[in-house]
C-alpha cells in the first residue's frame, strides 16, 4: 500500500481550502492500493471532511489531545477530531516536539486514546541534524519508536522526517533514507511481532513533485507527508499520482 498525506500545517483560510479541494478533485482519480489524506488545522476539518471524506480521501487531525474532554483550553480530543470527520490524526511530528514541548511519554497515551476513538495515527519520528552529525540518528529512532512497548500493536503508520529536511529544501540522500526506513521497519517487527498489523513507513521532509520518485523507489518507502508542495493542489495530485 502507497500512502501520501498533506500536512498544511498552520496554513490555508476556508475558500482557499475550498478551492484547494476543487481543483484536487478535478486531478484526482482514487487507484487502489493509495491512500490519500489531507491534514488542515483544526478550524478547517469540518469543511475538508465534508468534500473530501466522500470522495475516499482520509482526514486527519494535526494533533489531539490523551484525554477524551475536560478543562484543558486550546486542545482538541480524539472524539472531537472524530466529529469533525477524521479518520486519522498525526502525532509527534517535531514542531510539536520542538515548539509546544511535545514528549515521549505524552505521545504513547495520545496513541492508546487515538486507538480507543479508532483513529489512524501517523507518528512521526526523525533526528535533528545536531544528532545526525553526533552519529545518534538510529538511537534516537530507536528512542522515539520505544513508546510502542507501552502500547502495544494497533493500527499505525509511521513517518521518518528528519528534522534538519523538514521546510528546508534540503532532502535526505536516498540512502541515509534507505538505512532509516530499514531500522524502523526492524524495531516495528520487533515491537509488533506476532501482531497482524502492517505499518507503512511514509519519508517527509521536503519532498517535491522532482524528488519523490527517486523516494519512492527506496525499500521501505511507502510514500510520503508533504508539507510545502502539498499547499499546491496541482503539485499534491502529481505526487498522488507518482505514488499510485
Ligand atoms: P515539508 O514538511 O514538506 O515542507 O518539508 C514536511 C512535514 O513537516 O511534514
Amino acid at each position: 500500500m502507497r500512502c501520501v498525506v498533506a500536512n498544511w500545517k498552520m496554513n490555508l483560510a476556508s475558500e482557499e481550502a475550498r478551492s484547494f479541494c476543487e481543483d484536487l478533485l478535478a486531478h484526482f482519480t482514487p487507484s487502489a492500493g493509495t491512500e490519500v489524506g489531507i491534514a488542515p488545522p483544526f478550524t478547517l476539518l469540518h469543511l475538508v471532511s465534508g468534500l473530501m471524506r466522500p470522495k475516499g480521501i482520509m482526514v486527519f487531525g494535526q494533533n489531539g489531545h490523551a484525554e477524551a474532554k475536560g478543562a484543558f483550553t486550546g486542545e482538541v480530543s480524539m472524539p472531537q477530531l472524530r466529529d469533525a470527520g477524521c479518520s486519522g490524526v498525526i502525532l509527534g511530528h517535531s514542531e510539536r516536539r520542538q515548539f509546544f514541548g511535545e514528549t515521549d511519554a505524552a505521545l504513547a497515551k495520545k496513541i492508546k486514546a487515538a486507538w480507543q476513538w479508532d483513529l489512524l495515527p501517523l507518528l512521526c519520528i526523525g533526528e535533528t541534524l545536531d544528532q545526525r552529525d553526533a552519529g545518534q540518528t538510529l538511537q534516537v529512532l530507536g528512542q522515539q519508536l520505544s513508546i510502542l512497548a507501552e502500547t502495544g500493536p494497533g493500527p499505525l503508520w509511521v513517518a521518518y522526517e528528519p528534522v534538519w529536511a523538514i521546510g528546508t529544501g534540503r532532502r535526505a540522500e536516498a540512502e541515509q533514507v534507505r538505512e532509516a526506513h530499514a531500522f524502523i521497519r526492524a524495531e516495528l517487527n520487533r515491537h509488533f511481532a506476532g501482531s497482524e498489523y502492517q505499518v507503512p513507513i511514509l519519508y517527509g521532509g521536503s519532498v517535491t513533485p522532482e524528488s519523490f520518485p527517486e523516494l519512492l523507489g527506496i525499500p521501505e518507502v511507502a510514500g510520503g507527508l508533504v508539507g510545502g508542495a502539498s499547499l499546491d493542489p496541482k503539485k499534491f495530485a502529481q505526487l498522488v499520482k507518482q505514488a499510485s
